[in-house]
């Protein structure tokens, strides 16, 4: 065997700002993507908070959904949140998942969508709940709204964590705002670019660095 030292993965390092207190290791983003994350956009102790705040006005508005509300997340973007949005409400939810492909750049989508997976079960009937992660140029969500409307859910509404501001002048009905951010390119819990950043816990502007090389 050889002595030489295993590699380090970069530390995980406890942070005032992103100090979590339950248990999850806090994140410097500084630290884990070294110089990437210009600054937080939205802490974990914000996110959890809207987390907390959208779950009980979701649990208020179905208060007597006779099956099981069906949280729809859109892959993989809304994974973390959806997860959390699930374990913070206190009525019973079933999760599916859809895979969607956007034509377009890396940075924007051109609203033609290639469904990459489609839901396990049919709900028609049900009442559905779409989970995203953000709402952008707000083609993806208006395509996946009127696919979904096709199958006849009892009824159909949206949650999102995150809205950009150029979203706001697409007419897709949004019930459920998480915050409303300024159009800069955000990553971090579950939003990508190529790929990377996800595993932050909590949103931050990327460095244009970055994506301009
Ligand atoms: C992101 C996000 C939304 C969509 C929003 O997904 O999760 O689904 O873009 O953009 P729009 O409002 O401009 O249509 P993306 O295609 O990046 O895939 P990912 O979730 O796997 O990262």
């Amino acid at each position: 065997m050889s002595d030489s030292p295993r590699p380090t993965r970069p530390t995980k390092l406890l942070s005032r700002e992103t100090a979590d207190g339950e248990g999850y290791p806090a994140v410097d983003g500084t630290e884990l993507y070294a110089g990437d994350i210009a600054k937080v956009q939205v802490t974990q102790a914000q996110i959890r908070a809207k987390i907390t705040e959208l779950a009980e006005k979701v649990a208020a508005d179905y208060p007597d959904v006779r099956s099981d509300l069906l949280l729809v997340g859109v892959l993989k973007g809304a994974v973390m949140f959806m997860t959390d949005l699930a374990r913070a409400l206190t009525i019973p939810v079933q999760l599916e998942f859809m895979a969607v492909s956007s034509y377009g750049s890396a940075t924007s989508s051109s609203g033609v969508v290639r469904i990459l997976k489609d839901l396990d079960r049919d709900i028609e009937g049900r009442h559905v709940l779409i989970v995203e992660d953000i709402i952008d140029s707000g083609l993806t969500l208006s395509w996946l709204l009127k696919n979904l409307a096709t199958r006849n859910p009892a009824s159909l509404e949206v949650c999102t964590l995150l809205r950009k501001a150029d979203a706001v002048k697409v007419d897709v009905p949004v019930r459920y705002v998480g915050f409303d951010i300024p159009n800069e390119f955000v990553v971090g819990y579950g939003l990508d670019y190529a790929e990377r950043y996800r595993d932050l816990p909590y949103i931050g502007t990327l460095h244009p660095k970055v994506y301009t090389g």
